[in-house]
């Protein structure tokens, strides 16, 4: 079951998040040549701990990068956020461990609400009017497993828009970061 769950879904968005503090450093984004497949055998609390220790490890690179040039800016700005939540909410409607959460969800909100959220929190001009992550979750019961794979269809989505991987592997660092506002 635990294989099931954190295999192909949970690959990307683990392969993704264990690239190295740079995308010109040595590691790859290539899931064939990473550890996920060995993360079969860890529960989803493991991977996701490992992961937030990789974040941890790089967060003075990725706080470089961002000062000298915006993640905002390097994502594409405002029109790029949109087309990765649109492409995201997608991927999250054909997912059968995500999709249950999304029932009688107003979705064009939603979608407002996450580029407006997105762009806000990476250093554009946008305002987000939307709730707190802990209060919009509260009583949701996201699992650490439904996490991993929303973070498979994040992972997904930010290949389908042409993301670079250390805009990738940022990204993801700050999904990481709220994980305890969501579970
Ligand atoms: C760190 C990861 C996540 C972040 C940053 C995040 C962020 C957000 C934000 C900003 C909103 C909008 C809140 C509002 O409209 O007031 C939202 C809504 C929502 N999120 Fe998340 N989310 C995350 C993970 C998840 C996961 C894993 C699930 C479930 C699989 C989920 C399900 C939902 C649902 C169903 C809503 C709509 C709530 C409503 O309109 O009542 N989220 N999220």
């Amino acid at each position: 079951m635990r294989n099931t769950i954190h295999s192909l879904l949970a690959c990307l968005f683990v392969s993704l998040a264990t690239v190295a503090c740079s995308s010109t450093d040595e590691a790859t984004t290539d899931h064939e040549q990473t550890s996920a497949e060995v993360a079969d055998t860890r529960s989803a609390t493991e991977i996701l701990d490992a992961m937030i220790a990789d974040c941890d490890a790089c967060a003075d690179a990725r706080a470089a990068r961002h000062a000298e040039t915006p993640l905002y800016q390097r994502l594409g700005g405002h029109e790029k956020i949109e087309e990765f939540v649109a492409t995201l909410i997608d991927l999250h409607l054909r997912n059968e461990l995500v999709k249950p959460y999304l029932e009688g969800v107003d979705l064009d909100r939603l979608s407002t609400n996450l580029v407006d959220f997105i762009g806000a929190g990476t250093g554009g001009s946008e305002t987000y009017t939307g709730r707190s992550v802990a209060d919009s979750h509260a009583g949701m019961g996201v699992t650490p497993e439904v996490f991993l794979a929303a973070g498979g269809d994040i992972g997904a989505a930010m290949q389908a828009v042409g993301w670079g991987a250390d805009e990738q592997q940022e990204f993801l660092c700050i999904i990481l970061s709220m994980k305890d506002d969501v579970l």
